[in-house]
């Protein structure tokens, strides 16, 4: 049987839960479903409890990381209504500044547009900024790096307008980037329909005219991101559930499926998983690091069992074609088969690096 043998993969979009909800999430649970998916770094999302929004929070995430990652990791910072001015001494320490310009989960929101020009404007040009930004809001987004002359990248593009308008944007040579989700490229609303609070996502899953736009137009997506979104199984019951899916797990093998099938390319992925965030995101290499990969394993993705403490899919029971089988992180087997091998703590800071 033989092995792919590929780089690290990145996941620029993880919701790791810590501070706040490590009932759902923490830095450990979060990593080791990262390495059992193929990811050797993650770059963590800020809306967190509280969320990281300052330095004291940013702290309070990163101690939280040092102790407990096994894998890779970055920090993002979140706008908000009155932190402009603090932020750009915290650039360098950070993923980058993530601004949820439309709502979902958590308290972030920036729903009056006459924030964003502050935070447009603070945020140093070479780091990253990262929008969701959905639909209409996805165009003002636009105008606004336009306005402020700087780069943009799109978290998780869902609907086909969006795929289009930034197709518009990189066609007048815009510094716009976005990416993809597996659920938007491989589940629609219809598929759900059923679920209840199990289905519920933000952005919302699409129609299947929006997904089939998402593949006709595979050469607009940059990135290919989990926004692996932990709650947990009780908490999906509940009447007025929490939008998002685990994905750390499935994305790979999902995506691996899909080349089986002739819909993608193993460079697409590299392209998509490694190579484009790290040059997106700045991010250092990863010395001595590597993901061995069985293409050819044929497995169901299962109900239960996984890393993740959700510990629930919205892909279980599909039947897939690919697995993760070992990873080497800096040196050391980091995962092997259905292990994780390296402790808590052994995960670097990669904007300490
Ligand atoms: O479904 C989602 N869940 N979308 C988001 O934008 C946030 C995320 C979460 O934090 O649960
Ligand atoms: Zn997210």
């Amino acid at each position: 049987m033989s092995l792919l043998r590929w780089p690290g993969l990145v996941d620029v979009h993880v919701h790791v839960r810590e501070p706040g909800a490590t009932h759902k999430e923490d830095w450990s649970t979060a990593t080791a479903a990262a390495l059992a998916g193929g990811f050797t770094a993650i770059l963590a999302m800020p809306n967190t409890k509280p969320p990281v929004v300052n330095e004291a929070s940013l702290n309070l995430a990163l101690d939280a990381a040092r102790r407990k990652a096994h894998a890779d990791y970055a920090q993002y910072l979140g706008g908000t209504a009155t932190n402009a001015a603090e932020l750009p001494a915290l650039a360098r320490r950070a993923a980058g500044l993530k601004l949820y310009l439309s709502h979902t989960y958590g308290l972030l929101w920036l729903q009056d547009m006459s924030l964003w020009p502050a935070l447009f404007r603070a945020w140093p040009k070479n780091r990253p900024l990262v929008v969701h930004a959905e639909r209409h809001t996805l165009a003002a987004a636009l105008f606004f790096a336009r306005l402020y002359d700087r780069p943009l990248h799109i978290a998780h593009v869902a609907y086909r307008e969006e795929i289009l308008t930034i197709r518009a944007a990189k066609e007048r040579g815009w510094p716009v980037t976005c990416e993809v989700t597996p659920h938007h490229l491989f589940l629609t609303a219809a598929d759900v329909a059923d679920r209840g609070g199990w289905g519920e996502v933000r952005p919302r899953l699409g129609t299947a005219r929006d997904r089939d736009a998402l593949w006709d137009n595979l050469a607009v997506c940059d990135v290919f991101a989990t926004d692996h979104a932990p709650h947990t199984r009780e908490e999906k019951s509940w009447p007025n559930p929490p939008p998002g899916f685990p994905g750390l797990e499935t994305a790979l093998p999902l995506l691996l499926t899909a080349v089986h099938q002739g819909r993608l390319t193993h460079d697409d992925l590299l392209l998509r998983l490694h190579a484009n965030p790290r040059r997106i995101f700045d991010l250092p290499a990863q010395p001595d690091t590597w993901v061995e990969i069985d293409p050819a394993a044929e497995w169901t993705l299962p109900e239960r069992g996984y890393f993740t403490r959700a510990d629930w899919s919205p892909f279980a029971g599909w039947r897939v074609r690919g697995r993760v089988r070992r990873v080497t992180l800096r040196g050391r087997l980091a995962y092997d088969d259905g292990r994780v091998l390296v402790p808590s703590g052994y995960g670097h800071n990669l904007r300490e690096a």
